[in-house]
């Protein structure tokens, strides 16, 4: 852990290097498969700032990006309760979707994100998420993660987008939050 951030983390579980290698790998592994669809990237803000625009600059295929907020913890628990801003005037109709979020862990925030999207008309939806943590806490009803950079265990991360009470998104790694 670097020096700086001693007190506030306990173990580096991604290291910046391999960030960057697996999203760039992941970028273009999504762009293959949509070759000629234009698809539209949904950001899920705020958790997904850093992994969407690192994501999006390694497609090669054009895409379009959407932004909307969806908030459900305080601290390290989650609230049971999602709360969704900012998709009133986007046109989904016809469009492939791809919902772009940071972390699945309780899987509560994706499943009401994609119940959301379900009945817009779109021509698919897709969901892909720089960390996805082993299924201990799972609900039930959570769609499948179709894109996945990596697979953590049980712990409360930060950085790299992942907040707790809004601070460390800029760590530029993967930490565990010290308690
Ligand atoms: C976090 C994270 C995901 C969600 C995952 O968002 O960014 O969106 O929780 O947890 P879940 O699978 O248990 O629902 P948060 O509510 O902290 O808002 P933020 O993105 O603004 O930090
Ligand atoms: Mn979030
Ligand atoms: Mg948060």
């Amino acid at each position: 852990v670097p020096a700086e951030w001693e007190n506030s983390v306990s173990e580096v579980l991604i290291g910046s290097a391999d960030i960057s290698r697996r999203v760039t790998e992941l970028g273009h592994a999504i762009s293959a498969k949509y070759e000629g669809l234009n698809p539209l990237l949904i950001v899920v803000l705020k958790g997904s700032y850093m992994f969407a625009s690192d994501l999006s600059r390694a497609m090669k295929t054009p895409h379009e990006l959407e932004f909307i907020r969806a908030k459900s913890y305080n601290g390290t628990e989650s609230c049971g309760r999602v709360r969704i801003d900012g998709l009133e005037n986007t046109k989904l109709k016809g469009r492939h979707l791809i919902i772009i979020e940071d972390i699945v862990d309780t899987g509560l925030t994706l499943s009401r994100l994609y119940e959301h999207f379900a009945d817009a008309g779109a021509a698919s939806i897709k969901t892909c998420s720089f960390l996805e943590k082993e299924t201990v806490r799972r609900k039930s009803n959570v769609p499948n993660v179709d894109f996945v950079a990596f697979h953590i265990p049980d712990k409360f991360v930060i950085g790299y987008g992942l907040d707790y009470d809004q601070q460390y998104r800029h760590l530029p790694f993967v930490g565990v939050y010290k308690q």
